[in-house]
């Protein structure tokens, strides 16, 4: 019955469309609005078809996605998207991403996917050597830094909890604790929870004025956590926190972590990357001493989503975490001379060739080229701050660490008092909202403290100084237009 399997000509000429739809895309992209002004119902209503009884013609059929691309997509590649912490996408890893679903190798099983293991393996190795962990570091691809948090975390629990935790569970032992500083990303929590352990389990450490966790701070909080019985079992490091790209004090933690024999974990989700930089690597230094690390390609390296990496300092300790053995899996590796099954290394059991997209990338651009665009993105976030800075009505929200820059749409006549930073709040808040909307540039926002502030994160390298200022023409346009209707005429003036 031949009706699914086509044959070779009949793939070409499918998927010569749908390359001539994607560099049609590429030739657009600068010209087309980031994203539209829609409602999930007309989105619904325009992407979504009934699934029909009989394939649709290849001319029907890319009509429909040529639609979806240009009609009803949103785009993070688009050189004026510089929101949340999404990579651009890079362009050899989208054939890439064709090439490994085409073969289709099941990355859970060496015999199902030799070549691709192997890669994933090789690429985790150099990975390990870029944060300069020792030999004997290992780790996997996951989807992204929420599952590459939550696998290092496992494996700590498991390490430190000082019973079989793996079978007995979370009530043979004592409330257990960690701890990280006040803008670890929200997943951490979820984790938590995911573990076992409860959300409660987090202890949020105070930051410094540069958003960096207080390691007097942490000191205290375990002391009081052991007096009260409580087990602490990990510290988690930030190296790029999402709200400001702010770096834990990574030494002082690893001295911490060595002291109270508790698992270091970093996560550099967002900030990992940057270690590939020169001008950027000095301010991860201490990050070797990690017992695991979470980094993100599909940030800061711009693969396509998705695709996150955990690092372990002793990658026994994800076997220890993850291996199950099924009887149906049988295989005698001394007679085959076969590799490691990854699926025995993480939660995924079947596993994609997630890593053969930013392998592909590496081979195609090498390692300089990365180099070179991550120290241009911060030296963009840099230059943001500066133009910020100049602006009459913008101020700068945070200092600039990677390549992230915070700021906020004050105008100069607001008058100081009880009311001014609720009503700064409010506009800023009615401005990243109508910036999204709005389709000419493309921002989101933090939570300072009590501040709610616009934020720019150039994880993208088709953002240029152009792009930036772009975006600061759309606030400040936008913002005087949100000021004059949220603040009556009279007041402004009597202010002014
Ligand atoms: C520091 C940090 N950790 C974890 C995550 C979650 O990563 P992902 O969305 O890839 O799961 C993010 C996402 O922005 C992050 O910035």
């Amino acid at each position: 019955m031949p009706d699914l399997d086509w044959q070779p000509e009949q793939a070409r000429a499918f998927a010569a469309r749908a390359v001539d739809l994607w560099t049609e895309f590429l030739k657009r992209l600068p010209s087309l609005p980031v994203a539209g002004r829609w409602t999930s119902a007309e989105v619904a209503e325009a992407a979504c078809r009934p699934v029909p009884e009989e394939g649709l013609s290849d001319d029907e059929l890319f009509g429909y996605l040529r639609e979806l691309t240009f009609d009803w997509s949103m785009y993070p590649g688009h050189p004026r998207f510089m929101a949340y912490i999404t990579g651009a996408g890079t362009v050899p890893g989208a054939p890439a991403d064709l090439l490994a679903a085409g073969l289709n190798m099941n990355v859970g099983g060496w015999r199902l996917s030799p070549s691709a293991t192997e890669i994933e393996l090789h690429l985790i190795r150099w990975f390990a050597e870029q944060f300069r962990l020792p030999p004997g570091a290992g780790g996997l691809f996951v989807s992204g830094g929420a599952m590459a948090n939550f696998v290092s975390l496992k494996c700590a629990r498991d390490q430190r909890a000082g019973w079989n935790i793996q079978q007995e569970g979370v009530a043979s032992g004592p409330a257990m604790a960690l701890y990280a500083s006040e803008e670890v990303h929200v997943t951490t929590d979820r984790e938590a929870d995911m573990l076992g352990l409860g959300r409660g389990a987090v202890r949020k450490i105070p930051i410094d004025e540069q958003y960096r966790m207080r390691t007097d701070a942490l000191r205290d909080a375990i002391r009081r956590d052991r007096d009260a019985g409580v087990q602490p079992f990990a510290v988690v490091a930030t190296a790029g926190t999402v709200a400001t790209g702010a770096i834990d004090p990574l030494h002082p933690i690893a001295d911490i972590c060595r002291a109270e024999g508790l698992w270091m974990h970093v996560d550099a989700a967002y900030g990992g990357p940057a270690v590939l930089a020169d001008d950027l690597r000095p301010l991860f230094a201490g990050i070797e001493r990690a017992d695991s690390i979470a980094f993100d390609p599909h940030k800061w390296m711009y693969t396509p989503h998705s695709g996150g990496c955990i690092l372990i300092r002793d990658v026994t300790d994800l076997e220890r975490s993850f291996s199950a053995m099924a009887g149906y899996i049988h295989e005698d590796k001394e007679r085959t001379g076969h590799g490691v099954d990854l699926g025995m290394m993480g939660p995924q059991f079947s596993r994609g060739f997630q890593a053969l997209k930013v392998w592909v990338s590496l081979l195609a651009h090498g390692r300089r080229a990365y180099a070179r665009r991550i120290s241009h993105d911060a030296a963009l976030a840099r230059y943001m701050a500066a133009r910020v800075g100049e602006r009459p009505n913008l101020e700068l929200a945070a200092p600039v660490t990677l390549s992230i820059c915070c700021f906020r749409y004050a105008p100069e006549d607001v008058p100081t008092g009880p009311g001014r930073e609720d009503y700064l709040n409010e506009l800023n808040e009615r401005i990243m909202t109508e910036i999204q909307l709005d389709g000419r540039a493309f921002c989101s926002n933090a939570i300072l403290g009590e501040r709610f502030v616009l934020r720019a994160c150039i994880v993208n390298f088709r953002t240029e100084a152009a792009d930036v200022d772009a975006l600061l023409d759309v606030a400040a346009e936008l913002g005087a237009r949100l000021d004059a209707d949220l603040r009556p005429g009279d007041q402004r003036a009597a202010s002014g």
